[in-house]
């Protein structure tokens, strides 16, 4: 349950998604007025997440990765509830191959953060391994909160920081400038 150290950092009229240290709970439904739905309908979710001029880093490869991503986070932000475990596998497995490739130009750049980058790649697969799993088993509405609040929030501020880094390093090593 949240309390003194706690972060809620996602709610979609079900249940809310609180960060407790490294991890994601499930707390206690708040909201008012309708009658509760397990699965509340992808209809009253957020309007999907689509590319921005903002998202590129001027890194040809990896803005190309990461419209990938945003096309795939859309697509499970979209998904009726019968399709959003296909989605999640779909994300999960375009981002193991993202973080993968992104490790490759971390070698190839000798990037001084590489451990904390690396580092939160880690945390964001372990956590998307989890809603992968949630998703499948149709337990979609903790997911939802997941690709509607919180991906999209932490894509901003990755990109923002460790990936344009990466990005800056590549393009100073002649490694797929735009
Ligand atoms: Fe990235
Ligand atoms: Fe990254």
């Amino acid at each position: 349950m949240p309390g003194r150290g706690n972060r809620r950092i996602a709610q979609c009229c079900g249940p809310a998604i609180v960060r407790h240290g490294a991890g994601l709970f499930l707390a206690a439904r708040r909201c008012v007025g309708a009658p509760p739905s397990k699965n509340p309908p992808a209809a009253t979710m957020t309007t999907p997440i689509t590319w921005q001029d903002s998202h590129a880093l001027g890194q040809a490869e990896m803005d190309s990765i990461h419209q990938g991503f945003v096309e795939l986070l859309a697509r499970a932000q979209s998904a009726a509830d019968a399709e959003l475990g296909a989605a999640m596998e779909a994300l999960y497995s375009h981002t193991q191959s993202h973080f993968a490739r992104e490790t490759e130009l971390m070698t190839a750049t000798a990037l001084s953060s590489r451990k904390e980058h690396e580092g939160d790649h880690a945390r964001v697969l372990g956590e998307m391994d989890q809603m992968r799993a949630r998703a499948v088993k149709g337990r979609v509405a903790f997911v939802r909160g997941y690709v509607n609040e919180v991906l999209p929030g932490w894509l901003h501020t990755h990109l923002m920081t460790m990936d344009a880094e990466l990005a800056n390093a590549c393009k100073r090593a002649g490694i797929g400038a735009a």
